[in-house]
């Protein structure tokens, strides 16, 4: 029997074409697992109204690992016209089958990575007042609270009476007590102190593990003064549990001016959903962008692990598939870390490292080349071809691990 069991969820368009590369991945460096496939996504919605089956969700309380690709998500109306004829007008609504997955496994601590491989053509670089350039280091860890907050779901166009009539209880509600329930919609940002609490301690825990020197809290404040308040609050208390760890705090759209001004100044980043989710994306630009960025949902229990990108429908179709799965590969590397995985992770890490450095093979998006049919003839590799360059330098690595097993036993018996 296998060491491990993961759940894999390719889910739709690229998630088909990233995830079974990574399983190579994975299998040459001896990761000893099982995989089980699970669906996910948009087809299953079409199909069962359900965009997250039952049976996906037993699997994933099962094996407790998920390795996913991405899904397609569309607005409601969309989804509504997406449905099968039988299931239409029976009271189905879409919901994100991600979303859903990190609130039903409460996976709250999201972790996002955004780390520049030397090399990469991608990475931010900055003009020096001498006229040249430099190429900062990045090496900033998102930590995103990934259940509550802005996507906890609490939302309402045409909200129902007693909402209305408690809304009207607060002062700042008036200017919109007139406003017709067709013409108004709500999102509610829940943030509760424990969850709070919650991603704080982990940013710290990452961060004295890793050796970053600080923390940064990334909210508003100053103006959403009770849930961004809670967030600086929790973070200043989590703080003071570690004294060689120094806590700063910025504004969410003061933080997205600054990271390109002096992005190695970061270490650890929390941030509430939303703002985790938008400062993520904003660091792994300067890093290469959306096929560089992975991420881990962590619960106590259950650890999904995914690329941030989504199914980009665009190159879904194109054969051979020309999309970047280094986000993918970083992402089954965060899985191993996460089961104690941690030499075969950083393996693919070095091995991810090699090719980039290396410069020889590069997907579209690594040669600022549009995407699409004519990548391929104008250079670019396609995606398996960026597997077996890295499977080339995993080979190289184990063989070179051997030689040196070899020498050791050589050099001992002497
Ligand atoms: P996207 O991430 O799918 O693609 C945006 C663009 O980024 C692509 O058109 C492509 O130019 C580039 N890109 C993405 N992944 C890449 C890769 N591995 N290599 C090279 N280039 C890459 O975001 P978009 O277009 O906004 O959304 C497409 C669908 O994906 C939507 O239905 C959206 O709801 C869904 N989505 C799902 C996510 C998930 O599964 N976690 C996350 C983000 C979007
Ligand atoms: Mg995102």
């Amino acid at each position: 029997m296998a060491k491990h069991t993961v759940v894999t969820m390719p889910g739709d368009g690229i998630g088909n074409q990233v995830l079974p590369e990574a399983l190579r991945v994975l299998q040459a460096v001896g990761f000893d697992a099982e995989y089980v496939h699970a669906d996910i996504g948009w087809e299953c919605w079409r199909r069962e109204g359900n965009a997250l089956p039952q049976r996906t969700i037993d699997l994933l309380a099962r094996h407790k690992l998920g390795l996913f690709g991405a899904i397609t998500s569309k607005p409601k109306k969309e989804a509504e016209a997406e449905l099968s004829p039988e299931l239409k007008g029976k009271g189905y609504s879409y919901f994100s089958p991600i979303v859903t997955m990190r609130q039903r496994f409460h996976l709250d601590t999201c972790i996002r990575p955004c780390v520049s491989f030397p090399g990469n053509p991608l990475n931010f670089i900055r003009k020096r007042t001498d006229g040249g350039f430099e190429e900062p280091f990045v090496n900033v860890v998102v930590f995103r609270q990934n259940t509550e907050g802005l996507y906890a779901g609490v939302e309402w166009t045409n909200p129902p009476d007693q909402v209305r009539m408690a809304l009207a209880t607060h002062p700042k509600f008036k200017p919109f007590t007139e406003t017709p329930g067709p013409d108004l919609a709500i999102s509610v940002r829940i943030i509760t102190r424990s969850a709070a609490h919650k991603i704080c301690r982990a940013a710290f825990e990452w961060a004295k593990r890793y050796g970053y020197k600080s923390v940064t809290i990334c909210e508003k404040p100053n103006v959403l003064r009770d849930t961004s308040g809670m967030m600086e609050d929790e973070a200043k208390a989590v703080a003071r549990q570690y004294p060689d760890i120094a806590l700063r705090s910025t504004n969410i759209d003061a933080q997205t001016m600054w990271l390109t001004k002096n992005p190695e100044d970061y270490g650890v980043v929390v941030a509430s959903n939303l703002f985790g989710d938008v400062i993520s994306d904003a660091f792994a630009g300067l890093i290469g962008g959306l096929g560089f960025a992975a991420s881990g949902n962590i619960g106590d229990e259950v650890a999904v692990f995914e690329p941030t990108h989504g199914s980009a429908p665009k190159y879904a179709e194109l054969d051979p598939p020309i999309v970047n799965p280094i986000a993918m590969f970083l992402s089954a590397a965060m899985m191993l870390d996460h089961v104690g995985e941690t030499a075969k992770a950083g393996r693919i890490r070095a091995a991810i490292a090699a090719v980039v450095k290396e410069g020889k093979v590069r997907t579209y998006d690594m040669m600022r080349t549009p995407g699409g049919a004519k990548a391929i003839s104008q250079g670019a590799a396609s995606t398996v071809q960026m597997t077996d360059a890295v499977l080339a330098k995993l080979a190289l690595s184990s063989g070179l691990a051997e030689s040196h097993a070899e020498l050791a036993e050589v050099s001992s018996s002497k």
